[in-house]
């Protein structure tokens, strides 16, 4: 019998796979074709990511991958293997809203919150990259998500809001070390 032969895994067969999430290993057991969402809420019980479509389209199921902003219904389990997994929980790691969900509080951008997490972990990522964005590169960002409830308006406002408190925060800083 062939390598390739003895390597396929049997209809229901378990891998035990190792990842970061939110700075803490954490290991469990999945089917190859697990969906990355589904082992973070049912496998490592973060069900802080939220499920809609499951095929890329409305943005819920977003975290970081390595850092960077990824539909968690577009991967495998076992692609994360090893890898660092940031979700919506460790934007608040003591409990303390950071300054993007409380300016969504301020603003008003959530309603049913369905769409919120998927969407705070796109502004997260989006805000390291960009720190300094326009209100139309905010609503470019935003066209991934779906959401039913808000018109999206005052996410942008929320969005716009850290990111001028982020630039006023460090100016003042480069001040004091002038
Ligand atoms: S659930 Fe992943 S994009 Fe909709
Ligand atoms: S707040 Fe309800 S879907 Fe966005």
């Amino acid at each position: 019998m062939s390598n390739t032969t003895n390597n396929i895994m049997r209809h229901g067969e378990q891998q035990r796979i190792t990842l970061t999430l939110n700075g803490r290993e954490r290991s469990g057991h999945c089917e190859p074709r697990e969906l990355l969402s589904d082992f973070i809420r049912h496998g490592l019980g973060a069900t802080g990511t939220h499920v809609g479509c499951e095929h890329g389209v409305c943005g819920a199921c977003t975290v970081h991958v390595d850092g960077v902003a990824a539909r968690s219904c577009l991967m495998l389990a076992v692609q994360a293997d090893g890898r660092r997994i940031d979700t919506v929980e460790g934007l608040a790691p003591e409990q303390t809203l950071g300054d993007l969900q409380q300016a969504f509080a301020r603003h008003h951008a959530l309603q049913c919150g369905f769409c919120t997490a998927g969407i705070l972990m796109s502004c997260a990522d989006y805000l390291q990259r960009v720190p300094d964005p326009s209100e139309e590169q905010v609503r470019e960002m935003l066209s991934g998500h779906i959401c039913r409830c808000t018109g999206y308006t005052p996410i942008v406002a929320a969005v716009l809001d850290v990111a001028a408190r982020r630039q006023a925060e460090a100016g003042a800083k480069e001040a004091e070390h002038a």
